[in-house]
């Protein structure tokens, strides 16, 4: 049992969390709400650290990022604001700026943490569009800003390039030989916003970063306008972008992307874009991280009325545990933008029917639904 101080001053038994219940309202060790929304979840020497976006009551209302630490996934300690907005006048991450969709990456060459976010400037809506990227030397932060700004600006994908230079083109080694590379002309409409992002930089709104097996990482981000999705890779210190990218589910309109790996194959889950509102999920597959992605299916299985609507959630990130095998969290959330510090979490388990991701919906789980390491092991 946690012991909680509740407002009167009286103690208060917290019981401890037996089971992961999407959708109910989850509490911290000492009985407040967690917040921590569109987040993600690293696991770093024997400890669960989620981090995700605090809200207050109001869509403007956001302090910060917030973090969590927990053994089991279920009872979560609160470390506090992570990532902190300032008060200080011009400051880039002055109250009124947004952050949304933190996540945080272990770089094991630097020994560092590297958060990378969806950042837009103090009053401007969401039209900056830029990315931001913090540093800290512990998983409890706290993170520090390297950067905000648009991506890949004066740079174009390796699969879309203007005609005059397609005509001297070398394919990269690194592109697979089945990427198709389009040749774009600066009077057509439908390359206007990947031509104003080669002169201004790259928008980027939803994203993640996602870190191969190799140690590599990439940023995904929905770009041009969220019609078409970028996929950069990140120096060897994450802390920025090589200049290596291509465009990726063209004019699909997707974001919220949640990567994993299996066998082999990169596997890809996005939402549409219609705002708070939930909408259908798509699983897209590809057998390199460069693409081409292949739309598979609906992952969620079930009524209709639920799967299209995600049995009411979006993608947050998808959580592989460490050890195990097939062992993937896939965290969403439920949002309630009326009163967004609401929202829900749902969080659901990926199960493999023909080689593709499902989800079933599970009313409670814990982590004995996955085979632990020692029982998988030579089978
Ligand atoms: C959908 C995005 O996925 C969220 O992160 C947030 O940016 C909302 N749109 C805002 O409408």
């Amino acid at each position: 049992m946690f012991v909680a101080v509740i407002s009167n001053g009286i103690s208060a038994q917290v019981p401890r969390a037996t089971a992961i219940v999407s959708g109910e309202a989850w509490l911290d060790s000492k009985g407040n709400r967690i917040t921590a929304h569109a987040g993600s979840v690293l696991f770093h020497e024997g400890h669960f650290y989620w981090y995700g976006e605090r809200r207050g009551k109001t869509i403007d209302e956001q302090p910060g990022v917030r973090a969590y630490r927990s053994t089991d996934l279920m009872n979560w300690e609160d470390l506090g604001t992570v990532l902190s907005k300032t008060t200080t006048p011009g400051d880039t991450l002055e109250v009124g700026c947004i952050i949304e969709r933190p996540k945080v990456l272990f770089n094991r060459k630097t020994g560092k943490f590297i958060m990378w976010f969806h950042f837009e400037d103090k009053g401007r809506g969401y039209g900056p569009a830029k990315y931001g990227v913090a540093i800290a030397d512990a998983p409890q932060g706290p993170f520090t800003l390297v950067r905000a700004e648009r991506p890949n600006k004066g740079i174009w994908p390796a699969n879309a390039q203007p005609a005059e230079m397609i005509a001297s083109y070398q394919r990269p080694e690194w592109l697979p030989e089945s990427m198709r590379i389009i040749s774009i002309d600066a009077s057509d409409k439908r390359y206007k916003r990947l031509i104003d992002g080669f002169n201004d930089g790259q928008e980027a709104r939803d994203q993640t970063v996602w870190q191969d097996e190799d140690g590599k990482a990439y940023h995904f981000y929905s770009s041009e306008m969220n019609g078409t999705m970028h996929i950069a890779e990140l120096s060897e210190d994450y802390l920025s972008h090589t200049g290596k990218y291509v465009r990726a589910l063209w004019g699909q309109s997707r974001e919220a992307p949640c990567v994993f790996k299996r066998n082999g194959r990169y596997y890809l889950i996005t939402s549409g874009c219609t705002g708070w509102a939930p909408n259908p999920a798509m699983l897209h597959v590809s057998d390199s991280i460069w693409g081409p992605w292949k739309d598979i299916h609906n992952p969620w299985q079930g009524e209709e009325a639920m799967t299209r609507v995600s049995f009411e959630s979006q993608g947050a990130m998808i959580f592989s545990l460490p050890n195990y095998k097939d062992a993937f969290v896939f965290l969403s959330d439920r949002w309630r933008p009326k009163q967004i510090s609401d929202s829900r979490y749902v969080w659901q388990i990926l199960e493999f029917k023909d080689n593709h991701a499902i989800i079933n919906w599970r009313d409670r789980w814990d982590l004995s639904v996955f085979t632990p390491p020692s029982a998988s092991d030579g089978k």
